[in-house]
């Protein structure tokens, strides 16, 4: 992969404070179209194949071909790595006048992980309108964990973002961020192709790092989000803690996180050193 393919620092960053990235159109519709005859014929069948090398399936099939295209494979890259692993992927069929209540949710209630995380791939092969209820994603909550479907109660939090778009389009999700199918009013069948994929290695400076030091990249990490509230500073401090393990750099001078870095480095174990350092000093007193 040539690196002038991969993402971009600035684009990365989107990433960690939003929790996923959209790239409108980028499978040209005929691959679409044979994705979906593809679809139809099984040739995706993998279930057995968990774990596997993902460049190892679908060699052949149309979505293989999709996901081998140089820009959606810079993406994957970027994001986990030059070999990811095959997870699961599922085809969600929202059938023509579905009504769907409580399903926000997030898939990764067991998911112990610090830093590192998987990708969620969503593939739209067809147009998907606003009657046809596109995915709901709620942009900036990949680093608030929940018992997977306890926020189903939810059904319109200020902020979230439901898809509409054309044939091609995919979205890239951090494994945690909350989202949900919503209700299909229209008279058409929407498709979704899902794909769950996994990192093999740290992901640490995968990408494009030529502007890795763009003063642009501090402005998006502090991005606020009308629903985080008074928690807006939390949710700074989470960002910078991934963005500080993805450029392998912990130090808390980093030009982006001056603002919020800080209240990373006044840990416990910086109080029980100093106790520790106390005690010394009184031991010392008292032998003496
Ligand atoms: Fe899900």
């Amino acid at each position: 992969m040539n690196k002038t393919d991969l993402l971009d620092s600035v684009t990365m960053a989107k990433f960690v404070s939003n929790g996923y990235l959209r790239f409108d159109e980028i499978i040209p519709k005929d691959l679409c179209e044979e994705s979906k005859e593809a679809i139809a014929l099984g040739e995706m069948d993998a279930y057995d194949k968990v774990g596997a090398p993902f460049y190892s399936l679908w060699e052949h099939s149309a979505m293989g071909k999709i996901f081998r295209l140089t820009t959606v494979r810079a993406i994957i890259e970027s994001l986990l790595g030059p070999n990811p692993q095959y997870d699961h992927h599922y085809i969600h069929n929202k059938k023509a006048h579905t009504n769907d209540t409580d399903s926000l949710h997030q898939d990764g209630t067991y998911d112990t992980r610090d830093f590192g995380f998987d990708l969620l791939i969503c593939f739209f092969p067809d147009d998907v309108s606003e009657k046809m209820g596109g995915t709901l994603v709620v942009p900036g909550s990949h680093f608030r964990k929940v018992n997977s479907g306890a926020i189903g109660r939810y059904q319109n939090i200020v902020g979230q973002q439901q898809l509409v778009c054309k044939a091609g389009t995919i979205l890239f999700m951090h494994s945690n961020l909350w989202h949900s199918g919503r209700s299909n009013h229209s008279d058409n069948d929407r498709l979704l192709f899902k794909l769950r994929l996994n990192p093999t290695v740290e992901q640490v400076r995968l990408w494009n790092t030529e502007d890795i030091n763009d003063s642009e990249i501090l402005t998006i990490l502090g991005e606020r989000m009308p629903w985080h509230s008074g928690e807006q500073r939390l949710e700074n401090i989470n960002r910078i803690r991934l963005w500080r393990y993805m450029i392998g750099d912990p130090t808390p001078d980093f030009t982006t996180d001056k603002l919020w870095g800080t209240k990373l480095d006044d840990m416990p174990k910086v109080i029980y050193q100093d106790s520790v350092r106390s005690l010394d000093m009184k031991d010392s007193v008292v032998s003496e």
